[in-house]
């Protein structure tokens, strides 16, 4: 994070959320710098993804606040939040599965009305060589490697310059090359376009060494929070997730 005393880019303040009995999020709270990487960890049902939807909008919290560069985000709806400079990616990579690749890219660009066609080319065609995909520009998304699609996927989030960009498990399932390549290209982003980062993930090692700040979960409360190197040897992290069999 945050190294800055100024406003974060992200705060997350006393967020809280429950579905029925279940406290899914328990007064979770911290902050996110610009261009930087935070790890959020965490046991499988602690809350990561149930974060991820209270700050992109999908969910309301029952209390706290969610402010992006000093603004309420918490009541916004996901589709205004692309405007706002918030983009994420799924669990299950979610691509148009009958355009072709190119196409995709050009899908989060629709809304701006004076969409200039020349600029939003010239991005796509960036980001397409940034993930390897330009040999399979024109193909339909759906014939695409599983992998490519992921990686599809992440050129999607990135191709209105967001300011943050939410990953939910993107390493879950790829195959090691694919990890490395996504690894290059978020680094690449967060250093050429000063893009932040919140990436959920059980690849501890990768996170370690690629975050800049990381949180751990623990049944819907906040397990610790700091540099990579303290949250690892936090009693209560190795306790409630990384000793766990
Ligand atoms: N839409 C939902 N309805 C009911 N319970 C949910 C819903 N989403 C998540 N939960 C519950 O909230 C808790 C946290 O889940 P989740 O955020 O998915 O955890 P994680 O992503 O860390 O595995 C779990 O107990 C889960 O069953
Ligand atoms: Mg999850």
């Amino acid at each position: 994070m945050t190294a800055s005393a100024e406003q974060p880019l992200l705060a997350i303040d006393a967020v809280g959320k429950r579905f029925g009995g279940v406290i899914a999020l328990d007064d979770v709270s911290f902050s996110v710098g610009a261009h930087s990487v935070v790890g959020l960890i965490g046991p499988n049902g602690s809350g990561k993804t149930t974060l991820l939807n209270v700050i992109n909008g999908v969910f309301a919290a029952d209390h706290g606040e969610v402010r992006l560069s000093g603004i309420r985000i918490d009541r916004k709806r996901s589709c205004e939040l692309a405007a706002t400079g918030l983009t994420r990616t799924f669990q299950a990579a979610r691509v148009f599965r009958t355009l072709a690749v190119r196409q995709n890219l050009f899908i989060p660009l629709l809304h701006q009305s004076a969409l200039d066609r020349t600029a939003a080319s010239a991005r796509a065609n960036e980001l397409l060589e940034l993930v390897g995909l330009t040999k399979h520009a024109e193909s339909i998304a759906s014939e695409i490697s599983g992998g490519q699609q992921r990686l599809l996927e992440f050129a999607r989030a990135l191709v209105s310059r967001p300011r943050l960009v939410l990953m939910d498990e993107p390493f879950a399932g790829v195959h090691p090359q694919i990890k490395t390549l996504l690894v290059r290209c978020i680094r690449d982003s967060v250093a050429r376009e000063g893009t932040s980062f919140i990436i959920v993930s059980h690849e501890v090692p990768d996170l370690v060494a690629m975050s800049d700040f990381m949180v751990c979960l623990v049944e819907g409360r906040t397990a610790a929070t700091g540099s990579p190197a303290t949250v690892i040897q936090n009693e209560r992290v190795i306790e409630g997730y990384l000793g766990r069999a």
